[in-house]
């Protein structure tokens, strides 16, 4: 990748793959785009455009007059929220990805598609999910990711793109608050022990669901599109996971620097459905052996590291 597109680059993952990537491959050769004007390093540290990935033709002359020669395509609705609005999810997760495709198709460049563990269902094996197997999701989120991972094996095997994607756990981070996902009780549990020294868990004890810190995250997907082709088996949607917890577990790990934290339980229907639907835990040796998938941190490093940023934010705010 030398020149790169990223859509919804003011979520989760791009609010933070932006300056990454902006870091390796220079800041002016990272275009960001999003829906909205995103204030601060994204929009003020390289390249910024306005952009609905709906509409195919701006989409296009973006990458054209860019001259991107890989689209990063992150826009996206999540879990929890794709249910309370069924056809946005449909519009902007499937209708949004196959107007990227297209556009990313028509000006020859590679493309990225984040999965997700969501991919799966309850008649998936639920632990050591294998690579290859059952993909029968209950969400439209995760219906909607079944249909993309296909359509990116279709736009290679069809048209020779170079499609690549990897199915991500539940990711941890303290740039952005996540929107509407279900992972995202493993993110506002520290930043509710950092403000207040408890937390109110919507998960039930014993939900164990895949997770991964971000910067792990960052550094698959460059990890993945810098990978030499003649060793990719899969492509696209590669299982790749860090840990494996439950809210009892992240709760243990914050304890172990906190000592008097303390967690209660308000379990929320839809969300607790929606993680009982997927895996405990995933087989990632098709990463592993492909490209060389290798997280650094576990559950008490990732636990560390966050506790400490949050809290020097907090004392830079107040
Ligand atoms: N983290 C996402 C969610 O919870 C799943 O990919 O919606």
């Amino acid at each position: 990748m030398k020149r790169l597109l990223v859509t919804g680059s003011g979520g989760q993952i791009g609010s933070e793959l932006v300056p990454y990537l902006r870091g390796i491959y220079g800041a002016e050769k990272v275009l960001a785009t999003d829906l909205r004007e995103i204030p601060g390093p994204v929009s003020e540290g390289g390249p910024f455009a306005l952009l609905d990935v709906r509409d195919g033709r701006a989409f296009s002359e973006l990458i054209g007059s860019f001259r991107a020669d890989a689209v990063i395509h992150l826009a996206g609705v999540l879990s929890a929220k794709g249910e309370k609005q069924v056809s946005l999810a449909w519009d902007i997760n499937v209708n949004g990805s196959v107007t990227a495709l297209e556009a990313a198709r028509e000006q020859g460049s590679a493309f990225f598609l984040p999965s997700s563990i969501a991919a799966f269902g309850p008649s998936t094996p639920r632990v050591g999910t294998p690579q290859e197997t059952i993909q029968r999701p209950t969400t439209i989120y995760g219906v909607a990711k079944v249909t993309l991972e296909l359509l990116c094996d279709y736009y290679h095997r069809k048209f020779g793109m170079d499609t690549r994607g990897l199915r991500f756990p539940g990711l941890v981070s303290h740039e952005a608050p996540p929107g509407g996902g279900t992972t995202d009780y493993a993110v506002h549990i520290y930043h509710e022990a950092v403000e207040r020294g408890s937390y109110s868990c919507f998960l039930a004890a014993g939900t164990f669901l895949d997770m991964m810190y971000m910067p792990d995250a960052l550094e698959a997907v460059v990890r993945l599109m810098e990978a030499d082709p003649s060793r990719l088996v899969h492509r696209n949607a590669f299982n790749i996971s860090a840990m494996s917890f439950d809210p009892e577990g992240i709760a243990a790990s914050i304890r172990k620097e906190m000592p008097s934290f303390t967690m209660d339980y308000d379990v929320d229907p839809l969300r607790q459905s929606i993680a009982e639907s997927w895996p405990d835990s995933l087989d990632c040796t098709a990463a592993r052996e492909e490209w060389g998938f290798a997280p650094r941190y576990d559950l008490d490093a990732m636990t560390k590291e966050m506790l400490a940023r949050i809290s020097a934010k907090r004392s830079r705010a107040v």
